[in-house]
Parts: structure tokens; C-alpha cells; sequence
């Protein structure tokens, strides 16, 4: 969907869909860089990683296998409490395996810590974080992420995967909500 559909909804256009397709090229550059001659699967993190996924998958030069996990979660509003529940797990066995973490966004970045160590305990070659954009509150957890698209301010953000009550997911740019949306 473009921004033009859901006039006054958006505050602001972060990303438009140029600056996001250009940067997930660029990342997919790196990426097939550093992984040459290792296999690469891909874990997506469902809902909001289906678009980066499915871009920057494309933009890779090389085979990468997918997969999926859906996990949910615990906290007091919109605060993520780093207490999670695997709602979907991977049907892949990630023994051995180069895994390349595909995230939307890292905000606290308590949800992506206790992924990582639920991951490392499955006995994977690898566990690196690509994320196409970060908030600054992720600075305090100790997760290396590898591969950023945009560090963004500390702004709830809709688009490009990212949704408000389920709703923005499909529009192709990145932006903050306009008040009356949400009041
Ligand atoms: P933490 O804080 O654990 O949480 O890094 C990351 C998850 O929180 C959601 N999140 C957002 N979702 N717009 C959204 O639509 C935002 O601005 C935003 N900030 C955080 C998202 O589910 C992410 O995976
Ligand atoms: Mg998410």
C-alpha cells in the first residue's frame, strides 16, 4: 500500500520505500560477503520481519534457506518484559547451522536476548542479529547486532512490516502515526 492510501494517518514518512530497498541491497551485499561458503538459513520472526524477509532474501546473490518462529511476548503495555513464549518454533534442526536472525526492529531488545540464548542452547554454528531498524533504548542490552538498516528515534513506528493494532503491515514506507490515530 502506498502512504497516499491512508492520508493523515502518517506524522511523518521516516523511510521511503527507495531508502529501505536501497539499504536492504546493501546489507544483502555484506551479508553474502561474510557468509561466502557457508550455508545461511535465514530465521524469520513473525509478524513483522515478513517484509524485510521476503526484500532482503531477494536481494541476496546466493541460496539462503527460511525459516520461521512466531514468539509472543509478556509485559505490562507496550514494555516488553524479556519473559517470552514460543507460539511457533522453527521446523528446522539449527544443529551446525549458520543462522542469520532476521528481526523488524530492536527496541529494548529483551526480546531478541532471550531468543539468541534460547538459539545458542540448540548448539548452532553461528547466531548473528540482522535488523532493518533499531531504536537507541537497544544501546543498554548486551546483544551484538551485526547487520543495521537505520537507527531511528525513539518513535512508535508503523509500515513495512510493522503494524498499530494489526494494520500498516502492508504499507511500503516507514513512519510515525499521527496523534489522532491512536488518542
Ligand atoms: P524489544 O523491546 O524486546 O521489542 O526489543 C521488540 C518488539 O517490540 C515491538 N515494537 C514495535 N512495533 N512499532 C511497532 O509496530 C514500533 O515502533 C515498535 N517498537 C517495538 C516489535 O514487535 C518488536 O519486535
Ligand atoms: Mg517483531
Amino acid at each position: 500500500m502506498d502512504p497516499r492510501h491512508i492520508d493523515g494517518d502518517l506524522e511523518t514518512i521516516l523511510l521511503t520505500e527507495e531508502e529501505i530497498q536501497g539499504r536492504l541491497a546493501e546489507m544483502a551485499a555484506e551479508i553474502s560477503r561474510d557468509y561466502e561458503g557457508k550455508d545461511l538459513l535465514l530465521l524469520g520472526v513473525l509478524k513483522g520481519a515478513v517484509m524485510v524477509m521476503a526484500d532482503l532474501s531477494r536481494h541476496l546473490p546466493r541460496h539462503a534457506e527460511q525459516d520461521w518462529m512466531a514468539i509472543s511476548s509478556y509485559g505490562s503495555g507496550t514494555r516488553s518484559s524479556g519473559v517470552v513464549r514460543i507460539v511457533k518454533d522453527l521446523d528446522t534442526d539449527i544443529l551446525d547451522r549458520h543462522v542469520l536472525v532476521v528481526e523488524d526492529i530492536i527496541d529494548t531488545g529483551l526480546t531478541l536476548s532471550w531468543l539468541v540464548s534460547n538459539l545458542r542452547s540448540r548448539g548452532p554454528a553461528s547466531v548473528e542479529i540482522c535488523t532493518l531498524l533499531r531504536k537507541p533504548e537497544a544501546e543498554k542490552t548486551p546483544v551484538d547486532v551485526n547487520y543495521v538498516g537505520f537507527d531511528i528515534p525513539n518513535a512508535f513506528v508503523v509500515g513495512y512490516g510493522l503494524d498499530f493494532n494489526e494494520k500498516y503491515r502492508n504499507l511500503r514506507v516507514v513512519g510515525t502515526l499521527a496523534p489522532h490515530v491512536y488518542t
